[in-house]
């Protein structure tokens, strides 16, 4: 085959978005396209499995302004959540959407949908997902179908009926049925590119061997019925749980499509957050992470954070720190996943008509985004790292800063280092003298005094420029002084790159480490600004061509 591209689909491309060869497949740890090239899911959840059984928001904006906003903000996918009852109870299938809001006398959302959506109002429940899976694909967002629960209504407790293989309403052969049924429904749809099995599978008749049996029956039905779906499996104790399968592998009959997925909140290790001192709970927290589902990448096999988020309000202590350590985790294994949630409010959740939803990117009337910070800050996460076909620029390390999601960068030489956009990132090694050293230069990272800017120099053999990850979280970065004294990199208010005394390293739970953590990143991407590497700053010798910097 030659590589001769004809010029008309070259001016293709240029007028059309890039639409990802699917379906998708699996190349050991990652998620890959037709072509073999890494597709990263950045998704969010959009909840369509509570009472009325419709997603959520449709009262409040037309559903393609929804997925427009969806695509406008970064992400890349759908995590659609439905219960097992809409596609096995035909009574409740064939509900029509006003009939479905009528039982819980929901009458201002019906209005609501009748104006923003009137072209499902009367059409049946499962005609109305059907149409929302169908305007996500015209905006080229890929969706993943996902078991929720079986009864409509919210989720998760150990009690609820719904947690388990046996419990009251999760009948196995039902759910067989119900998940052939789904993936029947959407073979041939292109962009459902996998199924999440079940969430949160719990309770006190959850065990391994049960798991096993029904996990892979139900695998293997999703797979004869729809063969381009991913198939996704969550483990036990709420999607927390994966440890088992290090030991036991999945047994399936098909290859290339087999994804794990768990859950990861502040709320999982209650309030230690709070009480704990941040660097310690986050070191001890994210071994327990790699011990019970992160160890899966090097097993070789993707791992999809289905389910992460805080409260966007920014006032939940508990919330604020996880997401720092979840953040620096999730860049650093470059890991799937999707956000909870998109919702900004529900039509009916938990008995509350219209309950705001803090954790939601949109605000309460679907209109704006509720807090575009904490947006920014993962977006970092959005575009992959690294993985098969990306190899834009040979690997290097970025310098992450989980608190605010930027990436250590340079606008120019004679400018102080400073945090950019990750897009941005200046290129760096990490040598085994544990210098940090910008790639394809002689320039190293080096402390000063306490307080003033860290600078890059060429003199890169004292310990001030020999830089230990340190702390339990081992996102301190510090070096020593020439009077011995340990300094730890950190963020000025003008957001320059400076040294301050190494804070709140253990003990201490008042204090929050969090504008000290760095976390160097495995990247081939290419720095946008790239260009400016071709001259270099030398003292003494002013700007000289890069190539050159060497030979001097
Ligand atoms: C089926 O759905 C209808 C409508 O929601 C409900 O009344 C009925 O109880 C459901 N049947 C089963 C077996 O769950
Ligand atoms: C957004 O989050 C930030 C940081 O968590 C917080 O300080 C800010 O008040 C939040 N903004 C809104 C509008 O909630």
């Amino acid at each position: 085959m030659g590589s001769f591209i004809p010029s008309s689909i070259l001016l293709l491309f240029l007028f059309f978005p890039i639409v990802m060869p699917l379906p998708l497949s699996t190349n050991s740890r990652w998620i890959v396209d037709e072509g073999g090239q890494r597709v990263k899911l950045a998704c969010v959840n959009w909840v369509s499995h509570l009472e009325p059984v419709l997603a959520e928001g449709l009262s409040k904006q037309s559903m393609d302004t929804i997925a427009k906003r969806i695509v406008s903000t970064g992400f890349n996918c759908v995590r659609l959540t439905w219960p097992l009852f809409l596609i096995t109870n035909d009574s409740l299938a064939s509900l029509t959407v006003r009939q479905s809001f009528q039982r819980f006398g929901l009458l201002e959302s019906i209005v609501g949908i009748q104006a923003n959506n009137p072209s499902i109002i009367d059409v049946s429940l499962i005609k109305a997902y059907q149409t929302v899976v169908s305007s996500l694909g015209e905006n080229n967002v890929m969706v993943i179908l996902d078991n929720h629960i079986s009864n409509p209504g919210w989720c998760c407790s150990n009690f609820d009926g719904n947690g388990f293989f046996g419990d009251k309403y999760f009948n196995p052969d039902l759910w067989i049925t119900g998940l052939t049924r789904m993936a029947t429904l959407f073979n041939g749809v292109t962009n459902v590119v996998g199924m999440s099995l079940r969430n949160e599978l719990r309770g006190p008749k959850q065990n391994v061997d049960d798991w096993y049996k029904y996990m892979q029956k139900g695998a293997e039905a999703v797979h004869s019925a729809n063969p381009d779906v991913l198939v996704i499996l969550s483990g036990l104790s709420y999607d927390r749980d994966l440890s088992f399968i290090r030991n036991r592998p999945v047994k399936l009959t098909f290859s290339g499509k087999l994804v794990f997925e768990a859950h990861w909140y502040g709320f999982s290790d209650g309030q230690a957050w709070v009480t704990g001192n941040p660097n310690q709970v986050c070191g001890r927290v994210a071994r327990d992470m790699v011990r019970t589902s992160g160890y899966l990448v090097d097993q070789g096999y993707p791992l999809f954070i289905s389910e992460f988020g805080i409260d966007e309000r920014g006032t939940n202590v508990n919330d604020n720190r996880y997401l720092n350590c979840f953040l620096s985790v999730a860049a650093e294994l470059d890991l799937d996943w999707a956000l909870w949630t998109l919702v900004g409010s529900y039509y009916l959740r938990e008995g509350v008509i219209g309950l705001n939803e803090y954790y939601g990117i949109m605000d309460y009337n679907w209109c704006e985004i509720r807090n575009s910070s904490f947006l920014q800050r993962i977006s970092a996460l959005q575009p992959p790292f690294r993985g098969p076909g990306l190899s834009e620029a040979k690997p290097h390390k970025v310098i992450f800063h989980p608190l605010t999601g930027l990436c250590i960068t340079r606008k120019s030489f004679l400018d102080p280092l400073r945090l950019g956009p990750c897009a941005d990132s200046e290129a760096w090694s990490y040598t085994p003298q544990k210098t940090l050293v910008v790639k394809g230069t002689y320039f190293c990272l080096q402390a000063d005094e306490s307080g003033t800017s860290a600078k890059l120099s060429i003199f890169c053999t004292d310990s001030n420029s020999r830089w230990e990850m340190i702390s339990d979280s081992k996102m301190h970065l510090s070096a020593k002084l020439g009077n011995g004294k340990s300094i730890c990199l950190d963020v000025a208010s003008d957001n320059t790159i400076i040294t301050n005394s190494c804070k709140c390293i253990s003990k201490d739970n008042r204090c929050d480490p969090s504008s000290q953590w760095f976390k160097l990143v495995d990247s081939t991407r290419s720095s946008t600004s790239g260009e400016r590497s071709l001259l270099q700053y030398l003292p003494g010798k002013g700007l000289i061509p890069n190539l050159l910097v060497g030979s001097i």
